[in-house]
């Protein structure tokens, strides 16, 4: 019966009812598309009977749907927020346009929608001063917490956002519990273990200071890194037993405080050790975390799956990774897509995010001392001196990788990955994610998307860059794109 009225349906449509791909969005390796809109010329690319696969051949698996995508993004630190707070002064009009540019979600919009932040909850290396909400030592009431510790600057740039892009989503984490409830600085060590409930306190605060800030707060996590400890900035060695135990804290004074609808992520952590921290600290807090979430900087991607392996139903966030200076463009794209903004999302996670969100052409302003990155560490965004901008090869990766899962009606839902796997003589040379977005209404149909990485460009020999001609197969039905070497987003419509 249903695949007669299927029948029925697309005789009476016609060849309207066949799905095609109009849009395109397309970052090359030698820049000549750098997160570029266009439609295929002169005509859409029917999906028609299929004949002999492409070199490569894109098979999408719609029956196989996993998890939503909540955003890319990166860190509001306060470097970032005092350059974005300086452009604004300096040059209003180029500032909006950044802030249209990098968080519009509006279908259509040239905008990467980018909609997942992270903030540090108090100081950290990229910050110009060392400082926690309540540096009253000893201060075990939290009497003098004062969430306007912060630079203003961090809670204005967010309400400039949260103008541009609603759905803003903001993960907040701290770097170090104040100083005082460690051996009495941020920089390095660790917590005293008889301040739990009391971090776990300040945490709760935390949240309240946001909300009275305007800020709606979708996650937030116990300690950024608690395997990294430095004595030159904000750090703090964090045993899972004791992120365990504020964790479970913080769940039940969320819980009761109007929070109940904030995530806990925890860990906040390099690959490397996915298989042993995360894994121990839903052992003894499943209950209390929704999730974890990982960095770039030690392990590989694919040590995900040590721990997704174990925990199908938590969910994993990808939070940091920095752009180093002077490294290679086209290279660092690669990295990105191939690891993080398709990779990270094939291994399960929701999110993508890189760490600065903005920095200047140095890679400052740095907390002063600070070992972590001496000047070389790139943010997405660069502002430059006389209210000028420019974004970097991070935003580009991301943007590319946002497109494909923002929602395509004004409050509808977000992508979801769904199955896709590559055949071909020259299979290797494509990296693919592959979504779905559903609609506001059952009757419109939904957008399925792509973001290619084609990196034939066989830069380890003689350069060489080859363009893919591939096959992409959907429900029986077989389209073909040349993708050249660089970066491509497209989509089409199906039926729900
Ligand atoms: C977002 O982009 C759309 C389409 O370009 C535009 O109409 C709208 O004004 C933008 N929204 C904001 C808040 O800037």
């Amino acid at each position: 019966m249903r695949l007669a009225s299927t029948v029925v349906v697309l005789a009476a449509l016609g060849t309207a009812a066949s799905q095609q791909i109009y849009d395109i969005w397309q970052t090359t390796w030698d820049r000549a598309k750098l997160f570029t809109y266009f439609q295929p010329s002169p005509d859409p690319i029917n999906f028609v009977t299929p004949g002999p696969i492409g070199t490569a051949d894109i098979v999408i698996d719609d029956s196989a749907v996993y998890q939503t995508i909540h955003g890319f993004g990166a860190t509001l630190t306060d470097s970032s927020a005092s350059l974005l707070n300086t452009l604004k002064s300096q040059n209003p009009t180029s500032y909006w346009q950044l802030l249209d540019y990098l968080f519009n979600i509006t279908d259509g919009s040239n905008s990467a929608g980018l909609s997942y932040i992270r903030v540090p909850l108090g100081a950290t290396d990229f910050s110009t001063n060392t400082y926690s909400y309540d540096d009253t030592s000893g201060d075990v009431n939290l009497n003098d917490f004062n969430i306007g510790a912060a630079p203003s600057n961090v809670f204005s740039t967010l309400r400039d956002i949260l103008s541009i892009n609603e759905w803003l989503r903001v993960h907040v984490v701290p770097w170090s519990p104040p100083g005082w409830m460690k051996s009495g600085t941020m920089d390095g060590g660790s917590l005293n273990t008889a301040y739990i409930s009391i971090m776990a306190n300040y945490l709760l605060k935390s949240l309240q200071g946001f909300s009275g800030e305007g800020i709606p707060i979708y996650a937030i996590g116990i300690q950024n890194e608690p395997e990294n400890s430095n004595p030159t900035y904000p750090s703090c060695s964090m045993p899972v037993s004791i992120e365990a135990q504020i964790g479970i804290a913080l769940r039940s004074l969320m819980d009761s405080n109007g929070f109940s609808n904030t995530k806990i992520i925890g860990y906040e952590h390099n690959w490397a050790d996915a298989a042993n921290y995360p894994v121990q600290l839903m052992q003894q807090a499943g209950s209390a975390f929704d999730g974890v979430s990982f960095h770039c900087y030690a392990g590989t991607v694919s040590e995900q799956a040590s721990f997704t392996s174990q925990y199908p139903n938590k969910e994993v966030f990808f939070t940091e990774c920095t752009g180093a200076i002077g490294s290679d463009w086209w290279s660092d794209i690669k990295w990105y897509m191939d690891n993080l903004f398709i990779g990270s999302i094939n291994y399960g996670s929701s999110t993508g995010l890189m760490w600065n969100l903005a920095l200047n052409s140095a890679g400052s302003p740095e907390l002063p001392g600070s070992n972590s990155c001496q000047g070389g560490c790139r943010g997405v965004v660069q502002i430059n001196s006389g209210g000028t901008w420019n974004v970097n090869q991070e935003f580009y990766a991301m943007a590319q990788a946002s497109k494909a899962i923002l929602p395509r009606d004004s409050g509808g839902p977000w992508g979801q990955r769904i199955g896709v796997s590559v055949g071909g003589n020259l299979d290797w040379a494509l990296v693919v994610g592959a979504y779905v977005t559903g609609r506001v209404s059952s009757t419109d149909w939904n957008r399925y998307s792509i973001v290619v990485l084609n990196w034939d460009d066989s830069a380890s020999t003689t350069w060489n860059p080859q363009p893919v001609t591939a096959t992409i197969e959907f429900r029986g039905m077989q389209a073909t794109y040349t993708f050249p070497v660089g970066v491509t987003t497209l989509w089409w419509y199906g039926a729900p």
